[in-house]
């Protein structure tokens, strides 16, 4: 059964703590973390986590979609992160020399040249576009996590390819496939993560790691981010391997919060 992790992002900010106890059979809580400059939006940062850390036994899973994630984890490390994912985008930068590579596109709004349709290799392909990743950046940073005792993930964006995640995957403790492009809540999810967590699978499995979310015995998780909704799509996402479903719109704006966990849970739709 897969972990289910509610995003606070579709929760009513004015009345966070009772939001937070409606999703008490839940398993994580998840923490959108939105800077206005790697995506578009701007949503909350660590004195919210610090805030919300008391009054639920929750797991802690904080999502960093920002630039420069070193500078800031730190404090979200304090404020009692349980597990933080970081964006390996987040340290590609243009071919050009023109700077993050990201950030371009998120000013360009990257979204409008897609259809939504794209198959993997046109994925890939966008992925692709003059792109270098800063991997010593990416180790020292998820070192900077583990060294804490926060476990810590990797995210990529559906166009990025998982071969990409190839020079940390001993390293984390979980990875992190975007199901949209980040930024918003309550977009489509994109069936181009599917061909992706079994692309995770194998790799974890070519790297000698388990998949699981045990993280005591040193296994890898899998979350999937973005339009996860009860039914076919949680069905199908479990039977590829993932393990840790996150939920916004799909959980907050169900009429009733407990059965949309528990069908997200089961994997099914009682509706
Ligand atoms: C997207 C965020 C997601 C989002 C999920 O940028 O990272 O966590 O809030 O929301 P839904 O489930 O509504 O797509
Ligand atoms: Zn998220």
């Amino acid at each position: 059964m897969a972990l289910i992790a509610p995003s606070i992002l579709s929760a009513d900010f004015v009345n966070l703590e009772s939001e937070i106890k409606k999703i008490a059979t839940a398993d994580w809580v998840h923490v959108d973390v939105m800077d206005g400059s790697f995506v578009p939006n701007i949503t909350i940062g660590a004195p919210v986590v610090k805030a919300i850390k008391p009054v639920t036994t929750l797991f802690i899973d904080v999502h960093l979609m920002i630039v420069n994630p070193e500078r800031h984890i730190p404090d979200f490390i304090k404020a009692g992160s349980e597990l933080i994912t970081f964006h390996m985008e987040a340290y590609r930068y243009a071919a050009d020399g023109s700077g993050l590579l990201e950030h371009q596109l998120a000013v360009s709004n990257f979204d409008k040249r897609l259809t939504g349709q794209e198959t993997q290799e046109q994925w890939e392909e966008l992925g692709k576009a003059a792109s270098d990743y800063d991997i010593e950046a990416i180790k020292t940073t998820i070192k900077l996590i583990k060294d804490s005792g926060v476990k810590v993930g990797l995210s990529i964006n559906p166009a990025t390819p998982v071969s990409s995640l190839e020079s940390f995957i001993k390293d984390i403790d979980l990875v992190l496939l975007m199901s949209v492009n980040p930024g918003f809540g309550g977009q489509k999810f994109r069936p181009v993560v599917y061909e992706k967590i079994t692309q995770v699978v194998e790799l974890a499995k070519a790297n000698g790691r388990s998949i699981g979310t045990d993280f005591n015995k040193g296994q890898l998780a899998i979350e999937i981010d973005g339009g996860v909704a009860p039914g076919p799509i949680a069905q199908e996402l479990q039977a590829k391997g993932a393990n840790v479903f996150v939920a916004g719109s799909a959980i907050y704006n169900a009429p009733d919060i407990n059965e949309a966990i528990s069908n997200l849970q089961a994997n099914h739709c009682k509706a």
